[in-house]
């Protein structure tokens, strides 16, 4: 049996599908998966699903790397699987587990891709270029952002009118049909290269130099002897399978694989699973201008600029930080009512006081 650890950091509808599909056989196990938000809906889903998570906070994932490695090592974890983890991976657990790590991108790679690309702000920008296509790519994670080696792609064609919203609502269908191929695909790979000198590593870092060009064949399925391709595989993985009745609108679907000439196998029909997306945390301006003009207080303007914090950091990712920043624009607001209100309080008292002290001198 395989065992996949799988690293997450917000709704987790991607780690829910590949368990609900992989553990319906008995081939591969999410063993593990690490979250590096406390509050991560994928904690939640899991549990439901009875798969063990842990957080580990960002500053282990920044300056105690080999911890991650350490806990991946101990569940004797095969492969390592992003599915909409917002971290860069530190190149510790890179070469731990070199070629042995894979991401879902919400772009067709190299477009689209690069730090601060990730979820809605791929499609904004699809949509911004006024892209025809978009897609999905699996690539294996290198030290380059979405650099690396890519092992499946899907596209799909944009609508007039398409928007973020919609486009995402489009994308994450086809992310939950590719992923699971994709992983296996990975797994086969990983067999493959046991009992080949030939190994994951040196094609890695052959396609690092981008010396390495694999062939890229388009995806027909065949049907033989009365099983498609789907069928096959997923007798093998002892999966139940049913063709989709409407095929999603992926117009074209390419593998990068040195080893297969056939493509991997779509296991089983992809679970449809609840998007939920984190909203921004309130910025608190219109209180904070408020508390300002009100008050005249040095308060209010940290409010604006905590206030103003919180949208920067939530457009660079910094969940967190815009929560932080929202909780602190909150407390200067209270701070600037309070002074704004003592002020006004002791103003009149503290003039009589001094009127009178002027009159009796
Ligand atoms: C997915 O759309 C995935 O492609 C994207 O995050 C989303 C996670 O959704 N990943 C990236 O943007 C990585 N750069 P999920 O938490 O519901 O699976």
């Amino acid at each position: 049996m395989k065992k996949i650890a799988i690293l997450a950091s917000g709704s987790g509808t991607n780690a829910e599908n590949i368990v609900r599909l992989f553990h319906e056989g008995n081939k591969i196990r999410v063993v593990h998966v690490l979250a590096n938000r406390q509050k991560a809906g994928v904690h939640d889903r899991m549990q439901k699903l009875g798969v063990p998570t842990e957080y580990i906070p960002n500053s282990v994932w920044e300056n105690e790397a080999y911890k991650v490695v350490d806990i991946l090592q101990s569940k004797e974890v095969d492969l390592v699987v992003l599915a909409g983890f917002m971290r860069k991976i530190d190149s510790e657990i890179i070469n731990a587990y070199k070629g042995r790590i894979i991401n879902i991108h919400p772009s067709l790679l190299p477009a689209h891709g690069g730090k601060g690309m990730w979820g809605h702000h791929v499609h904004e920008a699809v949509i911004a270029d006024g892209d025809k296509q978009s897609g999905v790519t699996v690539h294996y994670v290198t030290d380059e952002i979405d650099g690396g080696e890519i092992i499946m792609q899907q596209a799909i064609d944009l609508e007039e009118g398409e928007t973020a919203e919609s486009l995402e609502a489009k994308i994450h269908p086809v992310e939950y049909d590719l992923y699971p191929r994709a992983i296996v695909a990975a797994l086969k790979r990983l067999d493959t290269s046991t009992s080949n000198p030939t190994s994951i590593v040196d094609l890695e870092e052959e396609s690092a130099f981008g010396s390495y060009a694999m062939p890229v064949e388009e995806i027909k399925p065949e049907k033989s002897a009365g099983q498609t391709p789907e069928e096959e595989w997923a007798k093998e993985l002892n999966m139940k399978y049913e063709p989709q009745n409407e095929p999603i609108s992926a117009q074209v679907q390419t593998i990068n694989t040195q080893q297969t000439a056939t493509p991997p196998p779509v296991t089983a029909q992809p679970q449809r699973v609840e998007t939920s997306h984190e909203p921004m945390p309130s910025t608190n301006l219109v209180w904070a201008v408020i508390m300002t003009l009100c008050c005249n207080t040095i308060a209010g303007i940290i409010a604006i600029i905590f206030s103003a914090q919180v949208s920067s950091k939530y457009h660079a990712g910094d969940i967190e930080g815009a929560k932080r920043a929202s909780r602190m624009s909150e407390v200067w607001i209270i701070v600037s009512f309070v002074v704004g209100m003592l002020a006004n309080t002791l103003q009149f008292p503290l003039l009589l006081s001094k009127e009178l002290l002027l009159n009796a001198f």
